[in-house]
């Protein structure tokens, strides 16, 4: 117990300086509650304003798609190397340490696979279980312009309201469909649509014509999935333009874990997204690492 006398008199004041109030930089993250901006600057590094996200939640529409197989083999070993891990809360629970410490971004939305038709979603994780495993931000599909465009965006909305309630971000994840266009119009009006609808961070894809427009528009950060594995050298390449055209970051599964070498892989994205290394200078860094990184 602090005793009430006898204490040394309390003189270090300052009076000759006023204290600071720390900026926040994160695009629109200004005004948000000290647990939010906590939250987000778990996710993105303080210093570069970045974030390379492994995603490895496939499984949950995909099945055991190729490089997930066996997730403590193949991408337990990559954990160390990523900023934040995107999953499901299966795979958290059943083969991810929880001595990593790395914040999660928790796929909270389940609903059809590949098998039937995709995007019909609801909402598969309540908040509750998402504290309980410590989750640093929720994810949450939504179908824009799709059949299940007003279900999936109710369910983003039902996130983002829980999420606000304990200070835990929502990232809005915008759908792929086989009847969604890829180009800037669509991907510029999905991101804005669930960053309107108050998500904090939205993830969406590249696309080569007017990718500036989507991230210009959309008033949180942008993170691009990576797609389809591609040579590792056009990954780079598509992660160099997107952070050059405004987006914070990448939340990356098949190209990296897909990669020859997913170690590598990872760190030459890493030098990319975070150091604003030039494809080319990235790929020499993936070609020198590979086969020597384990
Ligand atoms: C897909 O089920 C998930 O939303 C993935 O997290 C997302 O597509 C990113 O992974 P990839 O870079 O492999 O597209």
């Amino acid at each position: 117990m602090a005793d009430a006398t006898g204490n040394v008199d309390a003189k270090d004041y300052g009076f000759d300086t006023p204290q600071k109030n720390s900026a926040y930089e994160l695009k629109g993250a200004g005004h948000y509650d000290w647990g939010m901006k906590d939250r987000l600057s778990r996710v993105f590094d303080p210093k570069s304003g970045k974030t390379v996200m492994l995603a490895f939640d496939h499984g949950y529409i995909m099945g055991p798609t190729s490089g997930l197989e066996r997730i403590d083999l193949t991408i337990v070993p990559l954990l160390e190397h990523a900023d934040c891990l995107m999953c499901t809360r299966g795979i958290l629970r059943t083969v991810v340490p929880p001595t990593f410490n790395k914040p999660i971004s928790l796929r909270c939305s389940a609903g059809t696979t590949i098998l039937t038709e995709l995007n019909e979603e609801c909402i598969g994780v309540e908040i509750e279980d998402a504290i309980r495993l410590n989750a640093t931000m929720m994810a949450v599909m939504v179908s824009v312009g799709g059949k299940y465009e007003a279900v999936t965006i109710k369910n983003l909305c039902k996130m983002i309201e829980t999420g606000n309630r304990y200070g835990i971000p929502t990232l809005g994840v915008t759908a792929v469909g086989k009847e969604l266009v890829r180009d800037a119009r669509y991907l510029g009006l999905a991101s804005r649509v669930c960053a309107e609808n108050g998500a904090q961070v939205v993830k969406t894809y590249f696309c080569e014509e007017g990718f500036e427009k989507v991230t210009a528009a959309c008033p949180v950060p942008i993170v691009i999935a990576g797609g389809k594995k591609l040579p590792e050298l056009d990954a780079l390449k598509m992660a160099y333009k997107a952070i050059d055209q405004g987006a914070m970051g990448v939340d990356m599964g098949r190209n990296i874990f897909q990669a020859d070498d997913p170690i590598a892989m990872i760190k030459a994205v890493k030098s990319v997204v975070h150091d604003n290394a030039k494809p080319d200078d990235a790929f020499q860094m993936y070609s020198d690492l590979k086969g020597r990184t384990f």
